[in-house]
């Protein structure tokens, strides 16, 4: 990797064996974009600049001629001749809104400069910074890109400083833009709801502006911070594709313009609703993650799977699995005791499981989820033991031990709330709306998020513990807070995150060896920013295999199989009623963190038998899922979404996942087409044949009927019938 810097014709050249990223000093100083995409030789690109100024919507700035309308630009802003939304705003003094940065100077850093309280990717990288200057306002702009060794991202920030005694308002500071001069893209985005996070839904850019945000204070259910643009036909194996992501999650928003003459400009950043930034020292923007492939977005997911492990999830560098646990939410619900949860840990533990997590209602009050978040005091009356003893039993059974938590709420029934109404986010003579019963406390306030750390540490210092799962329930409303003052409440939403961020490090300065599980009801708070925190994220709270197909394969684009927390829960599901085997459930939830959520003190011996192999099996290839390179086969969203397949390769080894939801009868032949193969390579598979790489990946891989294949374990069914799914492995023997 590089960065070089042409002096005469001041553009710089980032790149290494897979990209390159061009940019030039326009004439005024502005920063404008030349390029991002497969690697370019050479060390001048100005020629390759075009700037053509169209007269009939131009205004041109002075005598120049010169106008940004219809330019590529890096960080652009409006109120000059470029009438497009730019990426921020700075409100003045005197009301105005106009800025006029001009290129400074640039430095090439060897070490990754940290954004200050705020997650950020790390590893083996070059920084180039760039400082522009707005003359009037003497306001500084350092525009970040950092490019990494052996990957197509490149990771970018802005930050500004005011060093004027003016007092100064950033109303947007968006993370970056991406310009083209082409408009032929579709958005690829990953939507849904609660239970239903993350689908792929794919639509056509057309000119104005087409939008995916959260204004929820996280970056929630509903868009998930991700935008993909696929060129003209491109699609899972073929053609360009642009991506743009955040290490962030808070609200956000996420744009396309398509301006006259088709300028495209893709932007993600801090959603601008509500924030307003007092610029009296300095401010970073959360680090934005670009990517780019130029055969599909499988290649894209390759790319974004190694970056997220290797540079973003930093607590996790082994990816060795995490221990195989059980969770008792969909086991007991609210209704437990301590030494009912030590029978079923008993019985977890001779199926093999590894740990056990205790969820939702040990503390206060707490039967149901009407009371109690905040009063972090043990409800030894319920769980009939402390929790020094009950954690002490779970070792003695040969189990580690996991606890939730939900440290950023407040019911409005619990002590705390009683004493200190204060804490809830409220503005000030308005209606408080209450979410699942609960308020969310003001984390924008730092002597808020000490206080419950202090809290949760009396019952953490006595226990025995190895995993947190940190869940998160409801969104933020009525956004407020007494601590900050009037011309301040714009920072609100942006302080509460960073206040989470700190109980994240305040949680791992204490407990150094702690996994923190991130939840957020299900999958509500799925983002590289958490993910920088947590390794392993709850995917969804729909444990339902047919569902979390959808969710796993949208989830997939962006996020490796290690960071998607899986598991297989009770036959008949209790989101949806529908009946699945254990065999189906684990075969979709071993793509991910595999885990149990299921009462062990229900289960058959048949059915404890299936998951003791469950396990041995996924304990046998973690690393393929763990590590390997995933690919979306057949899939949930396309025509038919009855036939879904999906596969992981690491080294010599796949396993490949074939789902047949609804029973076809006199089905028509199906062949899954394999990837990521040796094409010239003999293949042992599971099934008992042998097959060429060549094979499997270009005729494709036999499915007889929706049951066909032979297992690595024996599936509870063989015979036709709705909901099956065959496990292969492959195992690459002679070249
Ligand atoms: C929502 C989570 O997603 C569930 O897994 C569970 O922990 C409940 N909250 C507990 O209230």
């Amino acid at each position: 990797m590089n960065i070089k810097y042409n002096k005469e014709e001041q553009t710089f050249h980032l790149y290494n064996e897979k990209i390159s990223y061009v940019m030039k000093v326009l004439l005024h100083g502005e920063i404008g974009h030349l390029y991002y995409g497969e690697r370019l030789y050479g060390d001048s690109f100005a020629h390759m600049y075009y700037q053509k100024h169209y007269p009939s919507v131009s205004v041109y700035r002075e005598v120049s001629g010169y106008s940004m309308s219809g330019m590529r630009q890096e960080y652009s802003s409006f109120g000059g001749t470029d009438f497009s939304v730019g990426s921020y705003t700075i409100r003045q003094a005197n009301g105005s809104k106009l800025s006029e940065f001009e290129f400074q100077s640039f430095k090439v850093l060897e070490d990754k400069p940290k954004i200050p309280n705020l997650p950020s990717s790390s590893g083996k990288s070059l920084t180039l910074e760039i400082k522009l200057v707005d003359q009037l306002t003497k306001v500084s702009m350092y525009l970040y890109y950092t490019i990494f060794a052996d990957s197509s991202v490149i990771a970018r920030s802005t930050r500004f400083v005011n060093k004027s005694l003016s007092p100064l308002y950033l109303e947007h500071a968006l993370s970056a833009q991406l310009d083209f001069d082409e408009n032929d893209f579709n958005l690829v985005q990953l939507d849904g709801a609660w239970a239903r996070e993350r689908n792929i839904t794919k639509r056509q850019i057309e000119q104005g502006r087409t939008i995916i945000e959260s204004t929820l204070g996280a970056s929630g259910h509903i868009q998930n911070p991700l935008m993909v643009l696929t060129k003209g036909n491109a699609d899972e194996y073929q053609g360009q594709v642009y991506a743009m992501t955040l290490v962030y999650s808070g609200s956000f928003i996420g744009t396309v313009d398509v301006a006259s003459h088709k300028r495209t400009r893709l932007s993600m950043g801090i959603h601008p609703l509500n924030f307003e930034w007092k610029l009296d020292d300095e401010f970073w923007t959360p680090e934005a993650i670009l990517n780019y492939s130029s055969c599909g977005i499988s290649n894209l997911t390759h790319e974004f799977h190694s970056f997220v492990r290797n540079n973003i999830m930093k607590l996790k560098p082994s990816f060795k699995r995490t221990k195989f646990l059980t969770n008792n939410w969909e086991a007991t619900y609210f209704n437990f005791n301590g030494p009912q949860i030590i029978e079923i840990a008993k019985e977890a533990k001779k199926c093999g499981c590894e740990m056990f997590v205790l969820d939702d209602g040990w503390f206060g009050k707490r039967n149901d989820d009407t009371s109690s978040l905040g009063d972090w005091q043990v409800n030894e009356q319920k769980l009939q033991m402390s929790m020094a003893t009950l954690s002490r039993e779970i070792k003695d059974i040969g189990l580690d031990f996991g606890i939730w938590i939900e440290p950023e709420m407040i019911s409005k029934e619990s002590d705390l709330y009683k004493i200190h109404p204060e804490l809830a986010i409220q503005t000030p003579n308005r209606r408080m709306s209450v979410g699942r019963k609960q308020f969310v406390l003001d984390f924008s306030n730092m002597d808020i998020v000490k206080s419950i750390f202090n809290q949760l540490t009396k019952v953490l210092d006595d226990i025995d513990f190895d995993y947190i799962k940190w869940d998160m329930n409801r969104n933020i409303t009525e956004a407020y807070s007494v601590s900050l003052t009037p011309d301040c409440q714009g920072e609100f939403y942006h302080r509460y995150i960073m206040g989470v961020y700190r109980l994240y490090e305040m949680l791992y300065e204490r407990y150094p060896n702690v996994i923190i599980e991130g939840c957020a009801g299900g999958g509500g708070r799925f983002d590289l920013g958490i993910l920088a925190y947590s390794s392993q994220i709850w995917t969804s709270d729909d444990t339902d295999p047919v569902e979390r197909l959808k969710t796993q394969f949208g989830t997939s684009i962006l996020y490796p199989l290690a960071s998607m927390v899986n598991h297989v829960s009770a036959v008949k599901n209790h989101q949806t009623g529908r009946v699945t085997s254990l065999d189906y459930k684990a075969a979709v939830a071993f793509f991910g963190n595999f885990g149990y959520e299921i009462n062990f003190l229900e289960l058959s011996d048949k059915e404890k038998i299936q998951i003791a192999k469950q396990m041995k099996f996924y304990d046998e290839y973690q690393d393929v899922f763990l590590k390997g390179k995933f690919y979306r086969l057949e899939s949930p969203f396309e025509a038919d979404s009855n036939l879904v397949s999906m596969m992981s390769v690491y080294n010599e080894t796949s396993v490949v996942g074939i789902y047949t939801n609804l029973y076809q009868t006199n089905a028509p032949v199906r062949r899954v087409k394999l990837k990521g193969l040796d094409a010239k390579a003999q293949y042992h598979c599971s099934d008992g044949n042998t097959y060429y790489g060549s094979e499997l990946m270009n005729i494709g891989y036999l499915v007889i009927n929706a049951t066909c294949g032979t297992s690595v374990f024996d599936f509870e069914h063989t015979g036709e019938s709705d909901f099956s799914s065959t496990i292969i492995v492959l195992k690459k023997y002679k070249i």
